[in-house]
């Protein structure tokens, strides 16, 4: 919330004093001056606004809830106070009931660059490139252009470019970030994104341009080195662990509606169908390599056995432990979850729409086959390269890698699956409006051990 705007009455004053004692945790002081205050002015919404900054403070999601929407009951045309309700509700991921309320702050104050901010952040947080588009241009049209080269024009003007890359706007995008590194020739940002439009749009000179230009800049970063071996036309072998953890951190509290309402995400509940009818009596121990928001355990429900899930981002990971359906929660690669992992420990083993960020199998599958039990399965999913394509190929436009279905066969072969099923979906999930098509593998280890897999 913004009291700056408000004269320093003795009120606001004390309500300055209170909002001090919250950022330095002094929170029962807070909280009896603020019972006071409230009291001496109870249609006042700023004490409310506190009350719900306090309540966050405390670690107390709903009283922070009911404190802001008391504030905008007392103040509906406050364009402070229903914004700071869009953000509580975006925090606490009710992102389309957040959008509604930013759009209300934004049209009370439609030439406020703050709320404007603020919406887009909303926006951002709801996965809503284009209402974040419209937000953005509407902020930048309110910039004389005299200031457009201030740094907050500038980050404005990176950010209805970086919106432009997300709605799929390359072509639009791409003047946008060449002028912003005229200006900030250095700006890692700018370059980024001026990669992203070069790659979409096949400029291989470009894409070469830029990735040297950010490798120059940090020669030690893996995000670096990897992006540059893209460019070069070079398959690296797997993604940096950075890379994939800063995606699904920003992710984690939009993944279930983005991808699952969105865009139609099926396999978790599929791989649990297959899981239940391969353990109809429930009876099991489940390693769910890379769980990410704990979608396995949710359509498979409780099982009598553990379920322990590994991944890279700890925000899936907190999302993840929200179901209390896993025994054990690892934040680790799951190349390393592998390697690390006793034989002969679980009797299944998922890993749904993450190979397609870990690129190589060639460690995956004998590794998998090693710590299942006999008689045990892997279940997992790859994004479909072609049989003419090469065995592995990191999609450009996607940064994921992509498994030819025959090679990977030959894998779990070779480790020694001996019962290896692929069933090929024309939709893993939409992607570009467009089904993407890809397969699920399931493979069995025999009883008896007769495998090649790694020691
Ligand atoms: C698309 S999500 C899928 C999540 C979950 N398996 C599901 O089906 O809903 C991919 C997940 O894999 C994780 N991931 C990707 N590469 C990983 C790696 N090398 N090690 C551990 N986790 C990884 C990501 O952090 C993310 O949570």
């Amino acid at each position: 919330m913004t009291i700056r705007t408000i004269p320093t009455d003795a009120f606001t004053q004390q309500l300055v004093r209170i909002d001090q004692l919250i950022a330095t945790g002094k929170l029962p002081q807070a909280g009896k001056l603020l019972n006071t205050t409230h009291r001496r002015d109870p249609h006042d919404p700023r004490p409310l606004l506190l009350g719900a900054k306090l309540a966050r403070a405390a670690n107390n999601p709903q009283g922070e809830l009911q404190a802001v929407q008391r504030a905008v009951a007392l103040s509906p045309e406050w364009p402070v106070s229903v914004m700071e309700l869009a953000f509580v509700l975006s925090r606490q991921q009710q992102h389309t009931e957040a959008l509604e309320q930013a759009r209300k702050a934004v049209a009370l104050a439609p030439d406020d660059l703050e709320v404007l901010s603020r919406a887009i952040a909303v926006a951002n947080a709801a996965s809503n490139a284009e209402q974040a588009l419209e937000w953005a241009r509407t902020a930048l049209a309110l910039v004389p252009e005299d200031r457009m080269t201030l740094p907050g024009a500038q980050l404005l003007r990176y950010e209805v470019a970086q919106q432009l890359v997300r709605t799929g706007q390359h072509a639009q995008a791409q003047p946008l970030f060449a002028r912003l590194l005229e200006e900030l020739p250095d700006s890692p940002g700018a370059h980024q994104g001026a990669l992203a439009c070069a790659a979409a749009l096949g400029d291989t000179g470009l894409h070469r341009q830029h990735a040297d230009a950010l490798l120059a800049l940090e020669p030690d970063n893996p995000r670096y080195q990897y992006q540059r071996a893209i460019a070069y036309g070079e398959t690296p072998a797997t993604q940096p662990e950075e890379i994939v953890a800063n995606l699904f951190d920003g992710y984690a509290g939009r993944f279930d509606l983005h991808l699952v309402r969105g865009l139609k995400y099926r396999v978790p509940e599929l791989v649990a169908q297959r899981l239940l009818e391969l353990y109809p009596d429930r009876k099991f121990n489940l390693l769910d390599l890379g769980c990410g928001t704990g979608l396995l355990a949710i359509f498979l429900g409780p099982i009598e056995g553990h379920i322990i899930g590994v991944d890279l981002s700890e925000k899936m990971l907190e999302q993840a432990a929200r179901t209390r359906l896993y025994s054990r929660l690892h934040h680790v690669n799951v190349l390393d979850a592998l390697r690390e992992t006793p034989s002969d420990h679980y009797e299944a083993i998922a890993c749904n729409d993450v190979l397609i960020y870990v690129g190589d199998l060639g460690e995956v599958i004998p590794n998998a086959w090693r710590i299942l039990k006999p008689g045990g399965h892997f279940i997992f999913s790859c994004e479909t390269a072609a049989e003419d394509e090469a065995d592995l190929v990191l999609r450009s436009a996607s940064n994921r890698y992509a498994h030819k279905a025959s090679h990977v066969e030959q894998l779990c072969r070779q480790a020694g699956f001996d019962d290896i099923r692929i069933e090929h979906l024309e939709q893993l999930r939409m992607e570009g409006g467009q089904p993407l098509p890809g397969f699920v593998v399931v493979a069995h280890k025999s009883t008896g051990h007769a495998g090649l897999a790694a020691a």
